[in-house]
Parts: C-alpha cells; sequence; structure tokens
C-alpha cells in the first residue's frame, strides 16, 4: 500500500446509509474528507420500528447517490478511491448485504481492493475523527441500539471486554421505555429529549446489577417497571398510558433516564478505578445522550479522567466511523485490504472475534 491514500467507506447496517472518504498519510490520524448520510427513521416511523426488508430496498436506492455525493464534496472521482471498505457486521442480513455487494462490485469494477469492517469496532474508533481525540490505552464504554460493552481498549484490534449486558442494550431500554410511553421511534432521542424537562427523581425505577461487584450490566428489567408504573400512573388518571398529562410522562422519562444513565456511568467509574486508566471514551448512538455526558464530565473530572466523544453528529450510524477503522486497521498493520470480491455477511459477530493475540 502507498504511504498516501484513501479509503472509501460504506456503512449500511441498519436504518441509516452512509458513505465517507478518508484520507491516509502514513501514520498520521487518518483525516476525514466527506462524508453523507441518509436516515430512513421516516420510512420506518409508519411502523413504529425497523422493517428490514424497507431497510435494505431503501439502502439500494440511496448509496449510490450517497457515493456520487461524497466524491463531489471532496473533490475527488471514483479513480481516487485506494480501497473500499463497509461494514460486514453486526447487522441485518440483507441490509448488509447491499453495503458488501456494492463495495466489492465498485472494487471489482475499480480494479482495488475491499476490506470488511466490524460496525462495532466503527463506533469504537468514531471519537478519533473528533477534534480532541482519544489516545490508547482507554476504557471504552460502546452504548448502542444493540450492545452495551465496557471494554479495555490497548490499540486497535486489541479489545478486551471488562463486562457487557446480559439482556437489552441500554439503547433498547431507551427505545423500549419510550415505545411504551408513546414516544415512537427511534425513541432514545425522544425519551432524552423529554427527559430534560422532567423530573428524574419522581418515580424510583430499578437500577439492575448496580451494586453487583461486576462489570455487567441487565436493562430487561426497567422497561417492565417503566410499564408497571405507567399503568399505575394511566389507572389513577383514569386514561391510556399516551393520555397521561405532559408533566407526568417527562418526569416518568426523566425517571427512566436517571435509572439507565447512574448506572452507565457507576460502572464506567468502576471500570477506571480497576483498570488505573484515566481514560474514557465513549461511543454509540446514546453515547449522544447529554445527561449521560454531563454526568460522565462530572464524575470523571473529579477523577483526573478525561472523558472523549464521537462529534455528536458521528455518534449514530455513519460511514466515516466504517472508513476510519478500516483505515486505521491498515495503518497498524493488523489487516490488509484484498483483491477478493466474493463477499460474506455477518449478522452476529462478537467484537471478541477480530481481537488480535494479545502478547
Ligand atoms: O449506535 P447506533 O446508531 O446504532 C446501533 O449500532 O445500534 O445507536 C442507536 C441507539 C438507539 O437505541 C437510539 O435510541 C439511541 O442510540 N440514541 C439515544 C440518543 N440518540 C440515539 N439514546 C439516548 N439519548 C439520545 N440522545
Ligand atoms: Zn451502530
Amino acid at each position: 500500500m502507498a504511504k498516501d491514500y484513501c479509503v472509501l467507506g460504506i456503512e449500511s447496517s441498519c436504518d441509516e446509509t452512509g458513505v465517507a472518504l478518508v484520507r491516509v498519510s502514513g501514520q498520521d490520524l487518518p483525516v476525514l474528507l466527506a462524508h453523507a448520510l441518509y436516515s430512513q427513521i421516516e420510512m420506518h416511523q409508519a411502523y413504529g420500528g425497523v422493517v428490514p426488508e424497507l431497510a435494505s430496498r431503501d439502502h439500494i436506492r440511496r448509496v449510490l447517490p450517497l457515493t456520487q455525493e461524497v466524491l463531489h464534496e471532496s473533490g475527488k472521482t471514483l479513480k481516487d478511491v485506494d480501497v473500499v471498505a463497509f461494514t460486514r457486521g453486526p447487522g441485518l442480513a440483507g441490509a448488509l448485504l447491499v453495503g458488501a455487494g456494492v463495495a466489492c462490485a465498485l472494487g471489482a469494477a475499480l480494479g482495488k481492493p475491499v476490506l470488511g469492517v466490524h460496525h462495532l469496532e466503527g463506533h469504537l474508533l468514531s471519537p478519533f475523527l473528533s477534534a480532541d481525540p482519544p489516545e490508547f490505552p482507554f476504557v471504552a464504554l460502546l452504548v448502542s441500539g444493540g450492545h452495551t460493552q465496557l471494554m479495555r481498549v490497548d490499540g486497535v484490534g486489541r479489545y478486551q471486554i471488562l463486562g457487557e449486558t446480559i439482556d437489552d442494550a441500554a439503547g433498547e431500554a431507551f427505545d423500549k421505555s419510550a415505545k411504551l410511553l408513546g414516544l415512537g421511534y427511534p425513541g432514545g432521542p425522544a425519551l432524552s429529549k423529554l427527559a430534560d424537562v422532567g423530573n428524574p427523581e419522581a418515580y424510583k425505577l430499578p437500577r439492575p446489577l448496580l451494586h453487583s461487584d461486576n462489570l455487567d450490566f441487565s436493562f430487561a428489567g426497567l422497561k417492565t417497571a417503566v410499564m408497571v408504573q405507567a399503568k399505575k400512573l394511566a389507572n389513577v388518571h383514569g386514561c391510556g398510558v399516551e393520555a397521561l398529562p405532559g408533566t407526568v410522562l417527562a418526569d416518568l422519562a426523566a425517571s427512566t433516564q436517571a435509572a439507565i444513565v447512574e448506572v452507565l456511568v457507576k460502572k464506567s467509574l468502576i471500570a477506571l478505578k480497576q483498570t488505573r486508566l484515566t481514560r474514557l471514551v465513549v461511543a454509540g448512538g446514546v453515547g449522544a445522550n447529554r445527561n449521560l455526558r454531563a454526568q460522565l464530565n462530572a464524575q470523571c473530572a473529579k477523577r483526573g479522567v478525561r472523558v472523549h466523544y464521537p462529534e455528536l453528529h458521528l455518534c449514530t450510524d455513519n460511514g466515516a466511523m466504517i472508513a476510519m477503522a478500516a483505515a486505521m486497521r491498515l495503518q497498524s498493520g493488523i489487516q490488509t485490504a484484498n483483491a477478493v470480491y466474493a463477499f460474506d455477511v455477518k449478522p452476529r459477530w462478537p467484537l471478541d472475534a477480530i481481537q488480535i493475540a494479545v502478547e
């Protein structure tokens, strides 16, 4: 591989089509030249959640126009693309196949190598695209729609899982609670917005595994507790849950958010203490949550710990993180891009599977 090259990244694992171009110069941190995103949220809203077949079809419609947009914006052409990276998993099988198929077809047409990326590694490395990039080693709190993990990160591909959710992810807890409060899909941002005007101490909701001595999480019980509380309130007010007064819903949303955030913050602090690391990286969609950021910042400042986040618009799924993860894997020498255009996808793919052997 030449010293300077461009990596095109394609993300299509769920309900966002993302494309981006990054430039790699030697061992410098790769630079984002342009990225473009199309969110399918509006299309899925009518169904209250992601409809996989509709997602795949929409990725097909968006991916090439987005690629053209990215090339145009960065002043490049397809000839300038040296490596085509795509999300290989985890995610929705049909949706992943679109990105993988397009990436491999582009690679074959251009005679350029391709590289399949782990979606969670993309999230994990996305803070390196921010104005305040972290340095290895660090503790990572990965909080997406499907995953909640704490890990020790010593370098690219050197990930040691310290704890993870035994059932629902934090994002799922936000989404499912939001759905039963009638806040629609995707619930996280809506619940978080409503929580801003509510009282977080209004209702006592469980903090699962808060006092356990390990770094695992469990959020499945929380949505049930939210449902029981919501039904109780609906009985009192003589209405359905969705018709509860705005202030009541806001208090319930704030109490739900407080329960999720408290557990995430407490476990992150324990992970920092156990590893004696002084850097925390937060990645994944829930990392956009303002309350989580505020509480982590406050607690970490007290302990002399620096916290790094992706730029707000790169917290949720995007192509930039895929191009970045591919670029950093190539730079670190742990992976090569190959001119092999037969592709597969990995809808289920634990992050441990891409961990390199640590001496
Ligand atoms: O990382 P992501 O875009 O997709 C996955 O890889 O899963 O994360 C999406 C998740 C959803 O559960 C969404 O509700 C949540 O991130 N989310 C938020 C916020 N923004 C997105 N949760 C809480 N507060 C937010 N501001
Ligand atoms: Zn994601």
